[in-house]
């Protein structure tokens, strides 16, 4: 509804989810002499291009890692940079809550944040609750603390035994199904404590793209190459 044209790709029911570790802001900036938090602005304003885009071409849910349980380690000023980026993010999505369509739900231990952030957040999941299209954002997020989180409140109700699907039930994705793909941007090739429970059968695509520079055009290819790939979840 957004595009000026015809999207190259569009999506079926194999791709209902894709998930983002939007990773390559700090270089991007560096590479233009600036300071990190450049970066991440420039990062945010691509994030909104690509949630838009892949909500265009008929992605239903997304997933980004927009903060992680390790971050913190960064300097303050940074991190109040990243989280800034977010709440005026929450505050545009809440302005523009009647032209868009998103859903919102945000991953994580959300105790630690200040508690002005966590009314935004609990207000925006709320008013949006009812939107078609799914968008999680992962803040505070890491997989190995979800796994930890996600037993302790099984234990606390009392079970001594448990399934995988109850495991599944006690993550903070409960309300989606696993994401289809696992998209890295930044060069690196690896999962960092990104969705570690749900990325069992996962496509996992990596690219040297730095987040800021990632292009719809690139998301074609992607989703392209995820049609060439045969996914037999453990079957033959
Ligand atoms: C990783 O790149 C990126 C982050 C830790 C923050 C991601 C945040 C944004 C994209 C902006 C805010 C998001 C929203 C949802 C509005 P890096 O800093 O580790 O980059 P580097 O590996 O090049 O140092």
């Amino acid at each position: 509804m957004f595009l000026k044209k015809k999207p190259a790709v569009t999506v079926d029911a194999r791709l209902k989810h894709i998930a983002f570790i939007m990773d390559g802001n700090g270089r991007w900036a560096k590479k233009r002499s600036m300071p990190r938090e450049y970066g991440h602005i420039s990062g945010a304003k691509t994030f909104k291009t690509i949630i838009r885009y892949c909500g265009d071409i008929g992605i239903r849910m997304i997933t980004v890692y927009a903060f992680s349980t390790e971050n913190w380690k960064r300097p303050k000023e940074e991190v109040d940079a990243i989280l800034k980026l977010l709440s005026d993010y929450i505050d545009d999505a809440e302005a523009s809550m009647d032209e868009n369509n998103i859903r919102l739900v945000f991953l994580g231990d959300k105790s630690i944040f200040p508690p002005e952030l966590r009314d935004k957040i609990d207000h925006v999941e709320n008013i949006s609750k009812d939107k078609e299209l799914l968008l999680n954002i992962a803040l505070n997020y890491g997989g190995r603390a979800e796994i930890t989180h996600a037993c302790n409140t099984l234990m606390a109700s009392g079970r001594t035994s448990v399934c995988e699907e109850d495991l599944s039930a006690a993550m903070y994705t409960s309300h989606c199904p696993d994401p289809d793909l696992i998209v890295r941007t930044g060069g690196d090739k690896r999962i960092s404590n990104f969705l570690l429970w749900q990325a069992a059968y996962a496509e996992l695509y990596f690219t040297d793209t730095l987040w800021p520079d990632l292009k719809p055009a690139e998301i074609d290819k992607i989703v392209a190459d995820f049609y060439g790939r045969k996914r037999r979840f453990g079957g033959i």
